[in-house]
């Protein structure tokens, strides 16, 4: 079992930290009914083991009752059915302590895992694309079960035992005297740290046999999966030997396992046998003086081997506590990872949508950004869209046209200059106003594996078909849907790739048109289609973009012709800017990329208008 590293900041806590940080999720504010059972299950814990504690000692009175001390045995009929109902009552509470405490615990099972999930969400760009996607939600199913084996075996196991271990030494101390409270306590002490040590020492050998089990179980498929190549090379005996290796450390380590679970289990019984001779001698003492009862003698007897049953299972709860702790705290941490970009106290809000509010404005004024200290990107970078313009931004792959637009959209914070939209720097509003009036359709689309229509409704939840298919219809991706044999209901697969880059790129126009935003950011947004599509979608969307500020950003020139301004950004800096039509006349780099791409369009053009660019 490979444990993801998601390299977090932050110490680790003590066991105890941890646990004890549940503890607020044990009673949540304002939860009445989480209280309540959270008492009855505490009171139920109490009665449990308070019966469980007076067993013995009514046993022990029923010793004496029978034990001939006058000439006549009475059958003491009372004792005898109270210990009965003793029995049940020990059972039974304990069984109402999981039943009532059930829910607290996946309620807070849940809560802890909505609440990481949320903090994942609300955590930067940079640090999800520093990390493994599947290593961050393994961790989030890992820590929710280590809070269930936690709680569980906390609040089931340790403290009910702890609880026992106090009131029976309570009770040897009034009934005999201190001697047999102290040797009771002390063989129960030695008992938990001869178990704590030797639990902890051999966890090792059991993940060594983990690991190597499934170590063995790769070798093995790849083996077989490289069947042709392990023939070309008359390779088998090698494999054999490989495999050999692996199913060798495996047979060491199952068999240490298996040893040190014997001795283990050994050195418990000798402890268990060491306590009850001393205690029992010294009760047998007191029996030949006469300052103990018979039933007396049974009872030190019964408690101690009663008392030793749930600590039986400690060495495995000790482990999984332990496993569990390590989990939680992993999933903790994640949840004390600070977000990056926050919002600012007392953050404003932007109108968000185009019926509340007019085309934002926007204004980058001497941006300078990298992604990392050392290497800066854009070289300060100012330009001004007014509200409901058109701005183009072209230029050579790796200009920083994108990272323009991820700025715009707040996945980073400038390192220097300032973004504005409607004269407000957008770290002084709040990042969920700020999103909600920018539709961004990126370069590279990825789709939810679900439906079309909910891949198209994505843009606004709740929309109506009325309302997905209208969309669908402007991002011309309707006709194609309807020719499915299943229509909007098609599945798209994994990340949309059941789709065509175009399909895809439409569908990410139809739900940005459906999310009707004041500004609209096109990344590349066409350049999977074929020129006649494009053309086709390009008529969509100059409607779309009719009354909103646009920023396209586009490889292909054609598209940004009719632009208010067009930049020309190379290496991270403005080289031009202008419209269409002065930039051609200035000759420089719009100018060349314009005569190139009018050729190859000459030359292409037969294909392009049946094949897919790209
Ligand atoms: N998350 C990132 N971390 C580090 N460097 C990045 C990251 N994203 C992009 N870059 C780099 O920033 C530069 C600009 O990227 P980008 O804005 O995507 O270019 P383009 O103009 O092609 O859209 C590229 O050199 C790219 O390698
Ligand atoms: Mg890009």
């Amino acid at each position: 079992m490979a444990r993801p590293n998601l390299a977090l900041p932050g110490q680790p806590r003590s066991t105890l930290a941890t646990v004890t940080s549940l503890l607020p999720y044990l009673w949540p504010k304002g939860d009445r009914g989480a209280h309540v059972r959270v008492v009855l299950a505490v009171g139920c814990l109490i009665a449990a083991k308070v019966a469980t504690v007076y067993i013995p000692l009514v046993y022990s009175h029923a010793v004496d009752a029978l034990s001939p001390k006058n000439s006549f045995v009475v059958i003491p009929v009372a004792l005898i059915v109270g210990y009965g109902l003793l029995r049940v009552a020990s059972a039974g509470f304990g069984e109402l302590r999981d039943a009532v405490f059930a829910s607290v615990q996946q309620r807070t099972v849940r809560r802890v895992a909505v609440e990481t999930f949320q903090h994942m969400h609300r955590l930067s760009l940079r640090f999800h694309l520093d990390r493994q996607t599947g290593g961050l939600s393994r961790a989030i199913e890992r820590g929710t079960a280590g809070v269930q084996s936690v709680l569980r075996l906390a609040v089931f196991n340790v403290v009910p035992t702890l609880l026992e271990v106090l009131m029976v030494t309570g009770i040897i101390w009034r009934l005999f005297d201190w001697r047999f409270a102290a040797v009771t306590l002390a063989a129960v002490s030695v008992y938990i740290g001869f178990t704590v040590a030797f639990a902890s020492w051999r966890v090792h050998f059991r993940r060594t046999m983990n690991d190597v089990d499934s170590e063995a179980n790769t070798k093995a498929l790849d083996s077989l999966l490289n069947y042709e190549t392990v023939k070309y090379f008359g390779n088998e005996a090698h494999e054999a030997q490989r495999f050999d290796d692996a199913q060798r450390r495996y047979e060491t380590a199952a068999v240490k396992t298996q040893v040190t679970l014997n001795m283990l289990n050994l050195g418990q019984a000798a402890i268990i046998a060491l306590g009850l001779t001393a205690i029992m001698l010294m009760a047998a003492n007191g029996v030949q003086d006469g300052s103990m009862t018979v039933g007396r003698f049974v009872l030190v007897n019964t408690y101690l081997m009663q008392l030793y049953q749930p600590l039986n299972f400690l060495g495995f709860v000790y482990n999984t506590i332990k496993q569990g702790v390590v989990d939680m705290e992993q999933m903790f941490r994640l949840i004390q990872v600070e977000q990056e970009i926050a919002d600012r106290p007392g953050a404003t809000t932007l109108a968000a949508h185009r019926t509340h509010g007019t085309p934002g404005a926007i204004v980058f004024d001497d941006v300078h950004f990298g992604y990392r200290p050392d290497r800066e990107i854009l070289h300060g970078i100012s330009f001004t869209a007014k509200a409901g313009a058109k701005l183009a931004i072209v230029g050579p792959t790796g200009a920083g046209k994108s990272t323009l637009s991820r700025l715009l959209f707040r996945f980073y914070d400038v390192t220097g200059g300032r973004v504005l939209i409607d004269g407000h720097d957008i770290r002084d509003v709040t990042q969920s106003s700020l999103r909600a009036a920018i539709g961004v359709v990126p370069q590279d689309t990825v789709l939810f594996n679900d439906t079309i229509r909910y891949n198209i409704a994505y843009g606004r939840v709740g929309a109506s078909q009325a309302e997905v298919e209208r969309a669908a219809r402007l991002a011309q991706v309707h006709d194609f849907v309807v020719r499915l044999p299943e229509g909007y209901d098609t599945k798209v697969g994994e990340r949309g790739l059941k789709l065509s880059g175009g399909e895809k790129q439409c569908v990410a126009i139809a739900r940005t048109i459906l999310k009707d935003p004041r500004i609209l950011i096109l990344d590349e947004a066409t350049s999977a289609l074929d020129t006649r599509t494009e053309q086709e979608i390009e008529a969509a969307l100059r409607n779309v973009s009719a009354d909103r500020t646009t920023l396209v950003i586009a490889h292909r020139l054609s598209t940004v012709v009719d632009a208010d301004e067009i930049l020309v950004l190379v290496d991270g800096r403005v080289a031009e800017r202008g419209t269409h039509a002065s930039l051609l006349a200035r000759d420089g780099v719009y100018a060349r990329m314009w005569r190139l791409q009018a050729e190859q369009a000459a030359v292409d053009r037969p294909e392009t208008e049946v094949i897919a660019a790209e």
